[in-house]
């Protein structure tokens, strides 16, 4: 089955780091994200995707210079403007010829769905497109997706208010189309798949809905880039390939000063830790400093960035490439260090 998988969003929450480094190419536990998604994708059979990209294109071209990521065959479809989430998936089937049943995945998506079994949902119940569901305690920072007991989506609402969803089941960002649903999306121009084709697909009675309860993240907001490192830290994502020593996880190229104390921390290749550093449910990305005595929570700390000694970083800061943080600073709320 061939499928467009959505990689093109500038990942604004997760500023300033998306400035330099598309969301799914951020590293989680030291590998990059999207290469975990490929790695399950090739599990349930998917052996060629589209990337549809926009945003910061080469650095994903770039990094797999021989079209081959985690296994999976890739090509890479380069809108030349944003084209939102249907104009995207318009652009990239086009560019790859799409005529047959294929899968479109939501690129920062973290999860093991199972695509074997929403194929055949799809299959049996005659669908035009599918949607996986995930249930969630918050659905308004998501598409949330009423059905039927049979799994017809009744309407489709994204991001209601807070309080007012349907349901806690939403859309987990995993979709089989028939090419049929091509020619609903307008040929220029930017079209969205949430606000646009699945509402008009729920109307037409034939977008079905399957929930599926695996693991399920979206990476897209710090703490959640947070959670789903220690996710993997704690086993809770079941990464095999992983060192993990002791609920941390060190880069061989880092230097760590003996007296730092870790705790669910990621400490990326060419990093400096120094002496008494607290480390707790922190990701310090390549070539990050911490200077003796200061504490780290619940934080990124970007690539080269320095963390003057004696500093205190509390949930959730997020500093950019190459930042310095003075000695003796004091930081916490949402904090974003650090610009274009
Ligand atoms: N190529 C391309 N072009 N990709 C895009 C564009 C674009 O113009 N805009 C967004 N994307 C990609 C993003 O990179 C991401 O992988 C995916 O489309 C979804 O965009 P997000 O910006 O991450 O959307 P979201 O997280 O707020 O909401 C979406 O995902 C939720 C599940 O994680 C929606 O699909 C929700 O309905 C869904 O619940
Ligand atoms: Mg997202």
């Amino acid at each position: 089955m061939k499928s467009i998988i959505l990689v093109g969003g500038e990942g604004t929450r997760l500023r300033p780091l998306t400035y330099e480094t598309p969301k799914q190419m951020l590293p989680l536990v030291g590998v990059p994200m999207i290469e975990s998604l490929f790695e399950t994708l090739l599990s349930h059979g998917v052996t060629d995707a589209v990337l549809a990209l926009g945003y910061l294109p080469d650095r994903f071209i770039e990094a797999y210079p021989t079209n081959v990521i985690a296994g999976v065959r890739v090509t890479y479809a380069v809108e030349p403007e944003p084209l939102d989430t249907a104009g995207a998936i318009r652009f990239a089937a086009e560019f790859a010829g799409i005529d047959e049943t294929f899968l479109v995945v939501n690129g920062d998506v973290l999860t093991d769905l199972n695509i074997t079994k929403l194929l055949e949902f799809h299959r049996s119940s005659g669908a035009e497109a599918t949607i996986a569901l995930h249930p969630v305690e918050d659905p308004s920072r998501f598409g949330v997706v009423p059905t039927t007991p049979e799994g017809r989506v009744l309407a489709f609402v994204e991001k209601p208010p807070h309080g007012q969803a349907p349901t806690n089941l939403i859309n987990a960002g995993t979709y089989i189309f028939e090419p049929s649903v091509l020619e609903r999306i307008a040929p220029t121009g930017r079209v969205s798949v949430e606000r646009e084709i699945f509402p008009a697909l729920a109307a037409a009675g034939t977008l079905y809905a399957m929930p599926d309860d695996a693991y399920w993240l979206d990476t897209g907001t710090p703490q959640a880039y947070l959670r789903a490192n220690r996710d993997i830290l704690t086993g809770q994502d079941k990464r095999p390939s992983v060192n993990v020593v002791n609920g941390s996880w060190r880069h061989p190229l880092s230097t760590i000063d003996p007296s730092a104390v870790l705790v669910h921390a990621v400490v990326d290749r060419d990093c400096r830790v120094g002496a008494n550093v607290v480390l707790e449910d922190a990701v310090l990305l390549p070539g990050a400093v911490i200077e003796e005595g200061a504490v780290v929570r619940m934080s990124i700390i970007g690539p080269e960035a320095v963390v003057g000694s004696y500093s205190m970083l509390g949930a959730t800061c997020v500093v950019g490439a190459k930042e310095h943080i003075a000695p003796g600073s004091v930081l916490s709320g949402d904090v974003r260090l650090g610009g274009v």
